[in-house]
């Protein structure tokens, strides 16, 4: 259903903000609103196993919250790749998104793991998400470098969510 179009937008929240494995023809900082970032996603393919599950980013409707990530510019073959790399329960929705770096708005593609499909985790405090985190790792490699390079990723991004923080802060005392 995508194919007809030159090129979607496509809102990355998690690994798509440090790691765009695949071509885009620009990328940009953008906001969602009405939803959050939250660690209750299980991962059976990257960064855990199905016997040892880790933990990974989805999104969560919440009244009032925005979610910032990158957004980017993509050709609609590039769903193929993401649809297979991201087959773990995560659906893609339409949304709108604003951008962070100039007026104005987009309608485009964000993937969301739902409370309903197989992986859910669902919450759990910051402390046990982060102990949850330092035992897991899968093909994709520790689920502890996810967690990281993501906090850092959002640093850059200028945008302060407390948490992922939370949980890094937790996580950091484990490794440490
Ligand atoms: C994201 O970064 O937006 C994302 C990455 C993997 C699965 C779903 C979403």
């Amino acid at each position: 259903p995508l194919d007809h179009l030159e090129s979607v937008w496509l809102f990355g929240y998690g690994s798509l903000i440090y790691k765009a494995d695949f071509p885009y023809l620009q990328r940009r900082p953008a906001r969602i609103q009405g939803w959050q970032r939250r660690f209750w996603q299980g991962s059976h393919d990257h960064r855990g196993t199905p016997q040892a599950p880790g933990r990974v980013a989805t999104l969560v409707e919440a009244a009032g919250a925005t979610c910032d990530g990158m957004a980017y510019e993509v050709t609609p073959d590039v769903f193929a790749h993401l649809d297979h790399r991201e087959k773990n329960g995560y659906l893609r929705i339409a949304t709108r998104f604003d951008w962070l770096d100039q007026e104005g708005s987009v309608e485009g593609l964000v993937y969301i793991a739902g409370p309903d499909n197989e992986a859910y985790l669902g919450a759990a405090t910051a402390t046990e998400i982060a102990q949850h985190i330092a035992r897991s790792q899968g093909p994709s490699g520790p689920n502890s470098e996810y967690l990281l390079k993501l906090a850092d990723a959002l640093r850059e991004l200028g945008e302060h969510d407390e948490h992922v923080f939370a949980i890094e802060a937790e996580l950091r005392k484990i490794l440490a």
